[in-house]
């Protein structure tokens, strides 16, 4: 008998629900995005758009998969790290769920799920992961039953540099897309602070100077392309070295920032540098979506994991490393 999943995803702006079976058959992957009028993300607000549009979202995956709620045998929801509000209102649908069909619940932390899709995907064993998105940039391994984080950002992670810089230059939201693309008709490099310390990274001054560059007068295009260009190196160096430290044979590309052809172009360039092999994660999959929450609820799963209504409370600060990784040890 196939075992079917209903994960859920609300970490931040957007909610969704997916449906995956224990042969990793996705079978949907529903979802919708809070985009903010002005300025960042207001968690209160995220977290009402996750209530009010939630129970349809559910209900639209459960069609798509071609299911009833009574064939769902497992509820994963992501339980951090995340906006508090916006976590909670996730897993209070999970637990209602789970009480109502009466079928265990499962908790999944969001970073380690965005890794998991990935080695699905590639069939991967053991990646180093390039896990880059609007709220983290990680380069990941694993190692001694945990993923370890071998470099990170130490301020802004990357896709909210690109977000933020796009706001300032009168882009719309989210900004990553629209810089790729105007970064193509740029061509002259402007020299952009290039900050990799050990194996951490820091995106903070970069945005700093970029924007002096606009109020320089410098153009937009060529902003984007010195921008891509140095942030995404920073990215390739560190990934570099936590594959020559490794000796993994392996290079995943994650994360809602992975959806860049850029980014992608220079870690291929890394893996075949290395003789290693590469897979990007396919752009459906890269965002926050609730397939990967699904997914990693089966591995837990299946590894023995559940976890009781009364101990599910969120972990806003759940750290990639802070988990024990039953299915891999
Ligand atoms: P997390 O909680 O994992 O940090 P998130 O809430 O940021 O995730 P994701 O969907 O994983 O959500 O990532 C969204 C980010 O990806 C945004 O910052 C967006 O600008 C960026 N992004 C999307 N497409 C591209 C692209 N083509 N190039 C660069 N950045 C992109
Ligand atoms: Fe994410």
């Amino acid at each position: 008998m196939v075992l079917i999943c209903l994960g859920l995803e609300g970490t931040a702006h957007s909610f969704g629900a997916g449906i995956v079976t224990d042969d990793g058959k996705v079978l949907s992957n529903e979802w919708d995005m809070l985009k903010p009028t002005h300025g960042g993300i207001h968690p209160r607000e995220a977290s009402r758009h996750h209530s009010d549009l939630g129970p349809s979202i559910i209900h639209n995956a459960l069609e798509k998969a071609g299911i009833n709620y009574n064939d769902i045998n497992l509820i994963a929801f992501s339980r951090g790290p995340g906006l508090g509000p916006c976590l909670r209102t996730t897993a209070t649908m999970a637990r209602t769920l789970s009480l109502k069909l009466d079928v265990p619940l499962v908790d999944v932390n969001h970073c380690v799920a965005h890794i998991e899709i990935g080695c699905l995907e590639s069939s991967f064993e053991d990646p180093v992961t390039v896990y880059v998105s609007g709220g983290n940039s990680q380069v990941i391994a694993y190692a001694g039953g945990r993923f370890r984080t071998f470099g990170e950002t130490l301020d802004i992670a990357i896709g909210n540099m690109l977000d933020v810089l796009g706001r300032e230059l009168g882009m719309g939201f989210p900004a990553g897309p629209i810089v790729e693309k105007i970064a193509k008709q740029g061509s002259n490099y402007h020299s952009l602070p290039y900050s990799v310390k050990g194996m951490d990274l820091s995106y903070s001054g970069m945005l700093t100077a970029a924007k002096k560059l606009f109020s320089e007068g410098i153009s937009i295009p060529d902003i984007c392309f010195s921008v891509q260009e140095t942030a995404f190196g920073m990215i390739a160096e560190i990934a570099e070295r936590a594959i020559a430290h490794t000796k993994k044979q392996e290079l995943l590309l994650t994360g809602g920032v992975a959806r860049n052809n850029r980014l992608t172009e220079i870690l291929e360039g890394v893996s075949e540098r290395h003789g290693v092999q590469f897979h990007r994660v396919s752009p459906s999959l890269a965002g926050d979506q609730g397939a990967m929450i699904a997914w990693n609820g089966i591995l837990q799963f299946k590894a023995g994991r559940t976890i009781e209504i009364s101990d599910s409370q969120v972990l806003p600060k759940w750290r990639t490393d802070e988990q024990d990784i039953l299915w891999r040890a």
